[in-house]
């Protein structure tokens, strides 16, 4: 067990060892995949920085890295649908192919509008890589070529996602106590 003696963690719903398995098997393929090509990693903060700085480690080709951040409105728990773009990548994407590196996939409206972003810019290619997939709550279809762990509808906090700023820093994906969040 990591930090998960926080005040507030319920349990572990994704261990350390399923994360590291699951991230290496993603980077063992995108390696084979991207052979040749100019690959550029673009992390989704703040949450995606923990699985991209994991999953670039098990990368074995030449990558470029960059960040984007982004903040949807609305309650802490949900996501609101709007999307904001916080800080862009300072790379030019164009004529290379993107793998945008997420956390978890929700209601997959993040994704969905980010994708369409990347596309307006000349990219080689668009593709999607994600370390948590929720889909019993997706509200639109996205394809995710690289999908990593499938969990079920419950809150989570850990391994870079976050409760109202905190948890972040647990190595592994926890639910939390609803005592937390339904105040
Ligand atoms: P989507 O647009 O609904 O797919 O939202 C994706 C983003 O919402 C994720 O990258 C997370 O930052 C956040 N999110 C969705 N579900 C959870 C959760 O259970 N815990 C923490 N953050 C979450």
């Amino acid at each position: 067990m990591g930090a998960t003696n926080l005040k507030g963690v319920e349990k572990v719903l994704v261990s350390r060892e399923e994360i590291a398995a699951k991230t290496k098997e993603l980077g063992k393929r995108i390696s084979k995949d991207y052979e040749g090509k100019v690959l550029i990693l673009v992390g989704v903060l703040k949450g995606g920085f923990v699985f991209l700085a994991d999953l670039m480690r098990e990368i074995t080709i030449p990558v470029d890295m960059d960040l984007i951040s982004v903040s949807s409105y609305g309650a802490s728990t949900k996501s609101s649908g709007v999307v904001r773009i916080m800080k862009d990548i300072d790379i030019n994407v164009a004529k290379k192919h993107v793998l945008i590196i997420e956390d978890l996939v929700d209601t997959g409206l993040t994704l969905n509008h980010l994708k369409e972003l990347f596309n307006t810019r000349g990219p080689a290619s668009v593709k999607i890589c994600t370390i948590l997939d929720k889909p019993s709550r997706r509200k639109v279809e996205i394809n995710i070529e690289y999908e990593g762990i499938v969990i079920p509808d419950e809150f989570v906090v850990g391994y870079g996602l976050d409760y109202d700023g905190h948890y972040r820093n647990l190595p592994e994906v926890c639910t939390l106590s609803p005592s937390i969040y339904k105040k």
